[in-house]
């Protein structure tokens, strides 16, 4: 799927830093975060907008909030994705307003199996829905007036929704009777369209029932939680569709995967039942066609349970956007290559990015690693956007033990050695610091042209024919018509900063962050 994020025309690739949760209230965190963002060299901010205080009486709108972030956005140089959070955060109701919190009548929550009372808003209660809808409604009014310069990308409507509680389902009078409901036919079509997932199996164990309830058609455990994903995914969409029409600007939703995909777990115990999450993936495409991605929050650094997540959230219904990820982990530093190189992702961004930075401001070593990745990354964003889904684009990573790889184009071997020690790096003190794993991109942009980013790799290039030893090829390696380092700035023209020949580009090409971009021209 083609990227939704544009700007004035042009596509952008987000590479972006979330606020703290509770930043948007106070001027000193954002004071950090702006300093985060260009630590991270960001060009997206992610930061919430809090229906607490957009509506703290209802009705009555202040903007307020809004306005800053579109101010402060401008005059730090950034994109904005604002993050709406309405109904659910991280699966329960922390940022309603205290009208919505204290009217338990009017506004129903999540009831449990045992009775109690949870504090998680009903999806299945009409009242809450129309109340976020109008609030949200207001609030994308308020980005229509403001965006008038494409700063604002996208916005997050409700943050890992589903049930934070202990609950497969609501058991309310209004849970119990969509409990009771068929099966939308036309969800059970999609499922049998896809008969790999675990939606099907749990059908067909109970005979492929048509006209069933939800506990008679996926049996009753799964189904209380496919209820939950199809009502919260069904509120959430009529959310979206109140806002997109005000505004029609890019909509996604966020999946907390923490716990579910850690193996056996219980929904709403160990995670947020019935949110977006792998298995209940099908429903929500299904139940929410107003929003226009389901975006993974990935803070798995397990290298299985990362690629199992980035082929769930990219392909032809999907494009693979990360709106948060781990601000510390090394893990993180190398996969976001996999996100971007192997599924083609559209956006990348982290979590927390105030804590990327020291008590004195400059950027906290323990981060290291992911700075790097993201320095390296910003240096190329126009090549992303151009080459995204042509195959061009490889990711390179240093798994354990890994010493190098190699691999072919149409006319070469690609080589890559991942042991610093061996680099001979005549010019660059990247080798004085602690090695890190080698993690980047190789981008082939024509047959001979490639740009290679990331740290702690050198790559050369062999005839692909594998005859080395020919009258005119005396090494193992291929020279160069030109090797030069650089970035792209924001207009996204190719800024040359320093040009390599002879002993610099004779054992092999070193890519290393404070590089940025290594441009080379094989000479064939
Ligand atoms: C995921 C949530 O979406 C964020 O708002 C935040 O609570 C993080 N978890 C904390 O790790």
């Amino acid at each position: 799927m083609e990227t939704i994020f544009t700007s004035r025309g042009r596509p952008v690739f987000v590479l972006g830093g979330q606020a703290h949760n509770s930043t948007t209230y106070s001027a000193q965190d954002r004071e950090v975060f702006w300093k985060a963002l260009d630590a991270l060299n960001a060009n997206t901010a992610e930061i919430p907008v809090y229906w607490e205080a957009l509506e703290p009486e209802e009705g009555k709108f202040d903007v307020s909030s809004v306005e800053m972030l579109f101010r402060e956005a401008r005059d730090h140089g950034k994109y904005l994705i604002l993050l709406w959070f309405g109904t659910w955060k991280n699966g329960n109701m922390r940022y309603t307003p205290s009208w919505v919190k204290l009217d338990t009548g009017r506004f129903r929550r999540v009831i449990s199996h045992e009775g109690n009372r949870l504090f998680v808003l009903s999806s299945h209660c009409d009242e809450n829905r129309a109340a976020d809808a109008r609030a949200f409604a207001a609030f994308m009014g308020c980005c229509k007036t403001l965006n008038t310069d494409d700063t604002l990308l996208a916005v997050q409507v409700e943050n890992e929704a589903g049930i934070a509680g202990r609950s497969y389902r609501d058991f309310s009078a209004e849970g119990q009777a969509d409990y009771e409901k068929p099966v939308p036919g036309g969800l059970l079509d999609l499922i049998e369209s896809q008969n790999d997932t675990e939606l099907y199996s749990q059908w067909k164990g109970r005979g492929k029932r048509r006209g069933g309830n939800w506990g008679e058609t996926f049996g009753i455990k799964e189904g209380s939680e496919n209820l939950t994903a199809y009502s919260a995914a069904s509120y959430i969409d009529k959310v979206a569709a109140a806002g997109k029409e005000v505004y029609d600007i890019p909509l996604y939703t966020n999946a907390a995967l923490d716990g579910y995909v850690h193996g056996w777990n219980l929904a709403g115990t160990n995670y947020t039942g019935g949110g977006p999450i792998p298995r209940l993936y099908p429903i929500w495409k299904y139940a929410a066609p107003h929003l226009d991605l389901l975006a993974p929050d990935i803070y798995h650094n397990s290298l299985r349970l990362y690629h199992r997540i980035c082929e769930q959230y990219s392909g032809e219904d999907n494009a693979l956007f990360v709106p948060e990820s781990g601000a510390g982990g090394a893990g993180n530093a190398k996969n976001m290559f996999y996100a971007i190189g192997t599924y083609g992702a559209i956006g990348y961004a982290v979590f927390g990015i105030e804590g990327l930075l020291a008590k004195d401001g400059k950027p906290d070593p323990r981060c290291r690693e992911l700075l790097e990745s993201f320095a390296s990354v910003s240096a190329a964003l126009p090549l992303l956007l151009k080459f995204r889904g042509t195959g061009k684009i490889r990711a390179l990573v240093q798994e354990e033990f890994d010493e190098g790889c190699h691999y072919r184009t149409e006319k070469y071997i690609v080589k890559v050695d991942f042991t610093p020690n061996r680099m001979t790096n005549y010019i660059h003190r990247a080798l004085e610091q602690e090695p890190s794993r080698g993690r980047g991109l190789i981008i082939q942009a024509g047959e001979d042209e490639f740009y290679l980013l990331g740290a702690g790799f050198t790559v050369s290039f062999a005839p692909g024919d594998d005859i080395f030893y020919s009258e005119d090829r005396i090494t193992n390696h291929l020279p160069y018509l030109l090797v030069e380092e650089g970035y792209f700035d924001p207009s996204g023209k190719w800024i040359t900063s320093r040009i390599r020949t002879g002993d610099e580009c004779d054992h092999g090409l070193w890519v290393f962050a404070e590089n940025r971009v290594v441009h080379c021209v094989v000479c064939p």
